[in-house]
C-alpha cells in the first residue's frame, strides 16, 4: 500500500530563497507525524504544495499515491486541511461555510448539513453556527478551521500550527479531538512550535530546516540524545565535589548540599550514582532526574551559526 504521505527531491524556489531544498521523506498510513522546524524552515510551502495552493519546481510528491499536480482531486479530495493562516469566507454563516465546502468535494446537500453538525459539535461551537467567521473569537476561529478540515472527512488531515495563540483549555481539547481521529485511522500531519505539542501526540518527528529534513525520528529517540541531570540531595555538604566513576557522567557540581550530575541516559545511571555515592559513605536523602527536553535536542540541531557563535567572529 502507498504511504499517506511520499516525497522525493521536492524543490520550491521563491525568487532567491530555495523555500524547499529537495525535501524527502514519508509518512505511513495512519500515523501521527510532526513537523517541526523554525520560522521560515518551509514547513508551510510544503504543505502548500501538497494541497495545490503552490507549484513545485521540482521532484515529486504523492497522498496515498496519488500525484499531487498530476493526480490533483484524488489527492486533494483525501486531505483535511487546517491552514496557519486565516482564509475563510467572511459573509456566510459558518454551518453554510461548511457546507459549501462539503460540497464542493462532492458530498450531496443532506449529507453536507449532517457534517457540518457534526464537525462544529466536534470542535465545540455549535451555539454559533449561524454567526459570521468574523464575529468569532480567536480561539474559536481556530477551532472553526479545525471544522472545516474535519468536514470532509479526510483519510488525511493536516493542521499547520492549530494551536498557535490560543488558550491551554483549547489547546487540550483540540489534541482530545485530534487523538480520537488518529486512534480511528486518520493519518495526521501537523506542524507546531510548542515542542510539548509535538512530544505528547506524535509517533514520529521529522525536524526540517533551510527546506531540508534534518532528521526523522521519534520523539524519545531524539530525547536521548540530550543530556539528562539528576539531582541527588545529601544529608550534608561535601567539603568537595565527591569523584565518581560511573559511566555516562559528563559533569558534577555541587549546589549546597545536592550534587547536579550531567548525564547521558539518566534513567541508567541513577542507580550506579546511588551505589557508588553509598560505597564512598554518603548519606542520599533524595533523588531527582530531569530529562533532557526535545526543545533542547531540537535547538541544538536548527541552531544558525549567529546563534550558535553569539559574540561573531570577525577574520
Ligand atoms: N508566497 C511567497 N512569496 C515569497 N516568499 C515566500 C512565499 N511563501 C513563503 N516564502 C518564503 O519561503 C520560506 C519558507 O516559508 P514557509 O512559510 O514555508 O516557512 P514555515 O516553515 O512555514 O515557517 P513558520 O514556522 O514561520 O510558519 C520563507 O523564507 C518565506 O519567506
Ligand atoms: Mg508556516
Amino acid at each position: 500500500m502507498d504511504p499517506a504521505i511520499r516525497t522525493d527531491g521536492l524543490r520550491k524556489a521563491y525568487g532567491d530563497v530555495q523555500a524547499l531544498d529537495g525535501l524527502t521523506f514519508e509518512v505511513d498510513r495512519g500515523e501521527f507525524f510532526g513537523l517541526l522546524g523554525p520560522n521560515g524552515a518551509g514547513k508551510t510551502t510544503f504543505i502548500n504544495v501538497l494541497v495545490g495552493l503552490v507549484r513545485k519546481d521540482g521532484g515529486t510528491a504523492e497522498v496515498f499515491g496519488f500525484d499531487v499536480e498530476g493526480e490533483y482531486r484524488q489527492a486533494r479530495d483525501r486531505i483535511g486541511l487546517a491552514p496557519q493562516e486565516f482564509n475563510v469566507d467572511r459573509f456566510f454563516p459558518i454551518h453554510e461555510v461548511l457546507e459549501h465546502k462539503a460540497g464542493y468535494h462532492g458530498v450531496p446537500q443532506g449529507e453536507a448539513e449532517r457534517r457540518a453538525e457534526e464537525a462544529l459539535k466536534t470542535v465545540g461551537i455549535w451555539e454559533k453556527r449561524d454567526t459570521r467567521f468574523d464575529w468569532l473569537s480567536g480561539g474559536m476561529k481556530r477551532r472553526f478551521l479545525l471544522a472545516r478540515a474535519l468536514v470532509t472527512e479526510p483519510e488525511l488531515l493536516i493542521l499547520d500550527e492549530p494551536t498557535a495563540g490560543v488558550d491551554v483549555q483549547l489547546r487540550r481539547d483540540l489534541w482530545r479531538v485530534i487523538e480520537r481521529l488518529n486512534a480511528g485511522g486518520t493519518t495526521i500531519l501537523l506542524t507546531t512550535h510548542y515542542i510539548e505539542e509535538a512530544e505528547r501526540l506524535c509517533d514520529r518527528v521529522a525536524i526540517v530546516d533551510s527546506g531540508r529534513i534534518v532528521e526523522v525520528s521519534t520523539p524519545d529517540e531524539l530525547r536521548s540524545r540530550g543530556t539528562d541531570q539528576v539531582h541527588l540531595t545529601l544529608s550534608e555538604r561535601p567539603a568537595a565535589v565527591p569523584a565518581l566513576d560511573v559511566e555516562g557522567v559528563v559533569e558534577t557540581r555541587l549546589e549546597g548540599s545536592t550534587l547536579v550530575v550531567t548525564a547521558q541516559g539518566g534513567g541508567t545511571v541513577a542507580p550506579d550514582l546511588l551505589r557508588e555515592l553509598e560505597y564512598e559513605g554518603y548519606d542520599v536523602l533524595d533523588l531527582d532526574i530531569r530529562r533532557a527536553s526535545l526543545e533542547e535536542v531540537f535547538v541544538d540541531m536548527t541552531r544558525t551559526d549567529e546563534a550558535a557563535e553569539p559574540m561573531g567572529v570577525i577574520q
